[in-house]
């Protein structure tokens, strides 16, 4: 069974690393994408710190869905702007330390100052992005991107067999 415990006086980086060994650990029981996706996003929201958002869009076509999530209810669809329409057109990471500077920027909540968003690639092309919101300013640094690239590299490599 799944369970979540001992995490209450982990700090950052404690989490960091609870979030990736429970989420490979996760990863390894689930080929399906949604359900896997699913507790994904769960492991993610409820292990990390200052979170207000964290969660999946998933290419179909020419736009960006909306995939399993944890937190307020989000866009459904993202087409032409944004840190993960950008994540998804140029295949790269987007650590984005304060969004209202970013042009373009999609506020789904008006809480989120600050986003990380990586692409998610099978056999070299994007089927998605992990999406993930904080209402603090500079909340994600290389440590952050670090551990979920490792994430995200797990998901790959499941979704890719
Ligand atoms: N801020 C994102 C939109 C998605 S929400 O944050 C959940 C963007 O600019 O693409």
């Amino acid at each position: 069974m799944l369970e979540i415990k001992g995490i209450e006086n982990l700090d950052n980086k404690e989490r960091l690393d609870y979030m990736l060994d429970f989420g490979k650990a996760t990863i390894k029981t689930e080929k399906d994408m949604i359900a896997m996706m699913a507790n994904i996003s769960s492991i993610i929201f409820n292990v990390v710190e200052d979170l207000n958002w964290a969660g999946f869009y998933l290419v179909r076509e020419d736009e960006l869905v909306l995939g399993p999530f944890q937190g307020l209810p989000a866009c459904t669809r993202l087409a032409d702007e944004g840190v993960c329409v950008s994540a998804w057109k140029n295949k790269k990471v987007m650590r984005i330390e304060n969004v209202h500077d970013f042009k373009g920027h999609v506020a789904c909540d008006s809480e989120s100052n600050s986003e990380l968003v990586l692409p998610i690639k099978i056999k070299g092309e994007v089927i998605g992005v992990l999406d993930l919101d904080s209402p603090n300013i500079g909340r994600f640094t290389e440590l952050e991107e670090e551990k979920f690239k490792e994430l995200v590299k797990a998901m790959e490599k499941e979704l890719n067999k």
